[in-house]
């Protein structure tokens, strides 16, 4: 209906959580014309949009095959299931945390080192756009010195996704980093499959269930999502967690003197500032959710960020508060969590415990170099982005510890 908020329109993202009040109270259930798709925005809804099979990620396809290839995303049902297992394990607690964490404070470090006596930073375009691409690099045991290589194409691959404006240079540089990834991956790939190594390009070469084993492709279209889907999100996870802090001084100097803390830092500001805003499902028969029925076949847009911000699930909501006791925090070995920032149920975010594991190496390693962070002088932090969301620039200033 006409006074309903445009979640495309050019007002939207300058304030989005305005415009998901007004849907969750007066339109938990609409057509949008501009994406064409049945939005839900409650937390009820979403949540079980993300649990139950009925809804698919069929729809995925036209939009990420020509950048990827086939990736789990697309997936749904037996075949999701069994590529999942096949990948899911190397991203599991103790492996983790023997294996990668000391590429993830050696990575944290390197960059850190970059800026540590300068007294201040841009976070977003020194730190955090790089921090986790750089990781992936290296837990795949790729060559470190092409850290600049994947950057770059992790950034075409980013516009490619979100070239909503159909730029013909934006779709043409994306489908040329498909063709350069392949070049570069493929003969690597078959001398892993040669000559395994302990690094997890070698895992995913060796991984088998029933004597089901990934196609070079197949592993090639994965480290094509994990830089989309665990560089953008780490990226912004990481910068929106330090601009909720310092705009909030009394939590910033708890977590700088409690740093058991930073996991709740975490958990809240994936609820109330998810790095994915929306993400797409296509329900595989007619289903029921608040406010009406999503006809079979079609395609719903799930509001995360409106989600999490629903009064019925989440007392105040709208207020940033890391001692909130409505929210499940995440274990040492698991990064489960009530909010919808990871998503729930079959497609749950597979990177989730090395987000977590990354963000709180990062964090405590920033605190401990920025021992009075604050933001620079006429800083005015904006955050940017409808799909994905996250503070465009962050400019920090601090006195270089002695
Ligand atoms: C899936 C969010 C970090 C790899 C997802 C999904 C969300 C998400 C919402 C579900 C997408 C959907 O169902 O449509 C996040 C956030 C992160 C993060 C907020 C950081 C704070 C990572 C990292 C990696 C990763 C670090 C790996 C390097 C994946 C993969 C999937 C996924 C492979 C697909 C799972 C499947 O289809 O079964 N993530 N992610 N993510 N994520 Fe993450």
């Amino acid at each position: 209906s006409a006074e309903l908020p445009d979640i495309l329109a050019d007002g939207f993202a300058a304030d989005p959580y305005s415009a998901y009040q007004v849907l969750r109270e007066k339109a938990p259930l609409y057509w949008h014309e501009g994406t064409q798709s049945y939005v839900i925005s409650r937390y009820e809804d979403v949540a079980r949009a993300f649990r139950e099979p009925v809804f698919t990620t069929a729809n995925y396809d036209w939009q990420l095959e020509p950048v990827h290839g086939r990736t789990i995303l697309q997936l749904s049902g037996r075949e999701h299931a069994v590529r999942r297992g096949l990948v899911a394990p190397a991203f599991r607690g103790d492996e983790l945390r023997e294996k990668f964490l000391p590429v993830i404070e050696r990575n944290a470090r390197t960059l850190i080192d970059g800026f540590r006596t300068a007294g201040k930073v841009e976070l977003v375009g020194q730190f955090s756009a790089h921090f986790p691409i750089n990781v992936i690099v290296d837990m795949l045991g790729l060559d470190q010195a092409d850290h600049a290589r994947f950057q770059r194409w992790y950034t075409s691959i980013i516009a490619f996704l979100g070239n909503l404006a159909q730029d013909p240079d934006v779709a043409e540089a994306g489908l040329r980093t498909r063709e350069e990834l392949a070049a570069y991956m493929l003969p690597i790939i078959a001398r892993r499959r040669e000559e395994p190594g302990d690094d997890l390009l070698s895992r995913l070469c060796l991984a088998e269930i029933d004597g089901t084993r990934m196609s070079d492709e197949d592993i090639k279209a994965f480290v094509s999502l994990l830089l989309a889907a665990g560089g953008e999100t780490t990226d912004k996870a990481v910068s929106a967690l330090f601009a909720n802090l310092l705009a909030h001084p009394d939590q910033l100097a708890a977590v700088r003197r409690d740093r058991d803390l930073i996991p709740r830092a975490f958990a809240e500001t994936l609820r109330y500032s998810p790095p994915v805003h929306m993400i797409m499902r296509q329900p595989d028969e007619d289903v029921a959710v608040t406010g009406g029925t999503i006809p079979a076949g079609s395609t719903v847009t799930c509001l995360i960020g409106a989600a999490n911000r629903d009064p019925e699930r989440y007392r105040d909501p709208e207020r940033f508060d890391i001692f909130r006791d409505d929210l499940t925090t995440t274990s040492a070995f698991s990064a489960a969590a009530d909010h919808l920032a990871f998503a729930l149920g079959r497609h749950f975010c597979v990177g989730a415990l090395l987000a977590k594991t990354e963000i709180e190496v990062g964090t405590n390693m920033l605190l401990d170099a920025m021992p009075d962070v604050r933001l620079a002088e006429g800083a005015d932090p904006v955050e940017r982005g409808v799909f994905t969301r996250g503070p465009a620039h962050l400019p920090l200033e601090f006195t270089p510890p002695g």
